[in-house]
């Protein structure tokens, strides 16, 4: 539903075994047909956050919310409504990006027809046309990310986490991704969380940002409001006023 926010997240606070302190109280919303991006230097907490709220990862406190589920109570039912692309996925090597598809569809759908369906969103999606009958082991990093995005949102989630679904990619392919992201939440009234370092990116894809930075929320704002607050010309001034001045770990 537009306007509900389908990702919720507060308080949220993890150790690591060892003791880093990786999250210490970080809250966020992303609402149905919005893009949000979590942004912030490497360390800063992101994947942890991610993880957490797609249920991979519990947290020592706080509460989250997908969809009205709570990912480690109601699985099951948050995990239906999740799509995520983990910030490392692989590929199978030896699969064509179809086959993939198709694979992965039919875990997901009720029929074959509805499998064969979900496999043709995903084959446009991914924008790969003839190369998914090639064998994944020989795509380009921006190919695997492209396909691994289209696996991600072929089974039409609500609710998206995306971990930095344009490191490494070219211009090109940077574009594209950004462009299907959008189109998504907007058509489908979804909610995307999306991991980046890129300020450049997110002034692009994002309605709202979070900068966190050593597992704090420090700033949260549309690109416009964040610009006016401190009086900058692009984001990458923001970040560097707002991060830049902390000292990462
Ligand atoms: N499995 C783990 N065990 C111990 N410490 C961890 C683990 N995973 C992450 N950390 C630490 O937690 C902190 C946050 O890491 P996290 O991966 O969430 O950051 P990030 O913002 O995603 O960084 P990057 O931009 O490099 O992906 C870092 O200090 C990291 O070293
Ligand atoms: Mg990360």
């Amino acid at each position: 539903m537009p306007g509900e926010a389908l990702i919720h997240a507060r308080g949220l606070r993890k150790t690591y075994p060892g003791g880093v302190e990786a999250l210490r109280g970080v809250s966020l919303d992303a609402r149905g047909g919005e893009v949000v991006a979590l942004v912030g230097p490497n360390g800063a907490g992101k994947t942890t956050t991610l993880r957490i709220i797609v249920g991979l990862l519990r947290p020592d406190e706080g509460e989250v919310r997908v969809a009205g589920f709570d990912p480690f109570r109601e699985p099951v039912e948050a995990r239906r409504r999740l799509g995520y692309l983990p910030e490392d996925a692989g590929v199978y090597r030896r699969m064509t990006g179809w086959d993939f598809l198709l694979f992965t569809a039919r875990l997901y759908a009720g029929s074959e027809a509805e499998a064969l369906e979900m496999a043709r969103r995903g084959a446009e999606i991914s924008g790969l046309g003839d190369a998914l009958r090639r064998p994944m082991g020989g795509y380009s990093k921006g190919m695997k990310r492209r396909i691994l995005l289209a696996r991600t949102l072929m089974t039409e989630p609500e609710a998206v986490v995306l971990d930095e679904p344009t490191s490494g990619l070219d211009v090109e392919h940077a574009v594209e991704v950004r462009r299907v992201v959008r189109e998504y939440a907007r058509s489908r009234g979804a909610a995307v969380l999306v991991s980046s370092h890129n300020m450049f990116e997110v002034e692009y894809v994002a309605d709202r940002v979070y900068l966190i930075s050593s597992g704090a929320v420090v700033e949260e704002g549309s690109p416009g409001e964040l610009l006016e607050r401190h009086g900058a010309r692009n984001l990458e001034e923001v970040y560097m006023k707002v991060v830049g001045r902390r000292g990462e770990a």
